[in-house]
């Protein structure tokens, strides 16, 4: 049962998977308060037909493709999207990443340039296509609330993130920038949330994954947040509650960013 948090509200979420997705979760729970929304993934991504399960439950959701990067897809997507509606978009959420070198196995050291533009542009640089789009179309409305998700690898090394490290920097960058100048312009506030390892197919795919979120669980006072713990926080974010909060890196991660250790973590280092 919602608390009809987002009553009245119409939004896009971007990169629901499958059950497990954060975009998937988060879709449900916005659904739950409220939300009307129009579900979107790349087209490769929808022939598994999964999406549909989820539209179904969302009261038929329309499903409408769109490869991210592409700003013909785009526009499509902001047009069918406002028809649907009947007016503006009160919320996006932007739940992408591929990385072209990680999932081929290349080494940091020895990225392929080409294939780490590619991943750049779907992980990054697409928020600045998605925000451009709605920008030129005026598809947002005033207040409205952009959310894209994000890991605190973009601060602090974390070797096998690899190439993905660069890409969430410049996503939380454009985030400020795109922030600053929707903001002044529309009142609209962008911000990213910085997500504990969550079991997902993108997440699974970061070598190492089953070390990597152990590791996280022992170094965060609250454990680790799950991918529902995620979708109540892009809720909250995208309700009139938070209405001041812009341009800002936000971390949703147990504890996890501000611990130096834990006690757990002492006394594996001393067995
Ligand atoms: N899982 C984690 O550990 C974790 C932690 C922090 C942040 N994140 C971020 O959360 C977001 C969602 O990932 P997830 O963990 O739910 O995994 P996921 O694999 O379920 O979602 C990633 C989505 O990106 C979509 N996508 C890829 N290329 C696309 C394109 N060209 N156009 C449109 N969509 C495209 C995929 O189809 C998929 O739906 C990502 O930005 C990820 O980096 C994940």
């Amino acid at each position: 049962m919602g608390n009809n948090l987002l009553k009245g509200k119409k939004g896009i979420i971007f990169g629901a998977l499958d059950e497990k997705s954060i975009a998937w979760k988060t879709a449900l729970k916005c659904y739950e308060e409220g939300a009307q929304i129009v579900l979107s993934n790349a087209p490769v991504a929808l022939r598994m037909g999964e999406i549909n399960k989820l539209s179904e439950i969302c009261g038929k959701a329309p499903v409408i493709p769109a490869d991210v990067t592409s700003m013909d897809d785009l526009k499509n997507l902001f047009e069918k999207s406002m028809e649907h509606f009947g007016g503006k978009i009160d919320f996006v959420l932007h739940s992408i990443g591929m990385g072209v070198n990680v999932r081929k196995g290349k080494h940091y050291t020895e990225m392929n340039y080409e294939w780490n533009q590619k991943t750049l542009d779907i992980s990054s640089m697409s928020l600045h296509k998605v925000l451009r789009t709605a920008w030129d179309m005026d598809a947002l409305s005033d207040w409205a609330s952009v959310v894209a998700l994000t890991y605190i690898a973009a601060q602090r090394v974390f070797p096998d993130y690899n190439e993905m490290a660069d890409a969430k920097s410049l996503l939380e960058s454009v985030t400020r920038m795109f922030g600053y100048y929707y903001g002044e312009k529309k009142k609209v506030r962008v911000n990213t949330v910085s997500q504990s390892p969550t079991r997902t197919t993108a997440g699974s795919g970061v070598k190492g994954f089953d070390g990597f979120i152990n590791y996280a669980e022992a170094m965060s006072p609250l454990g680790n947040a799950s991918a529902e713990d995620c979708a109540n926080f892009c809720v909250m974010m995208f309700s009139d509650y938070t209405r001041m909060v812009t341009m800002q890196n936000l971390f949703h991660d147990g504890g996890f960013s501000f611990t130096g250790v834990t006690q757990k973590v002492i006394e594996k280092m001393e067995s």
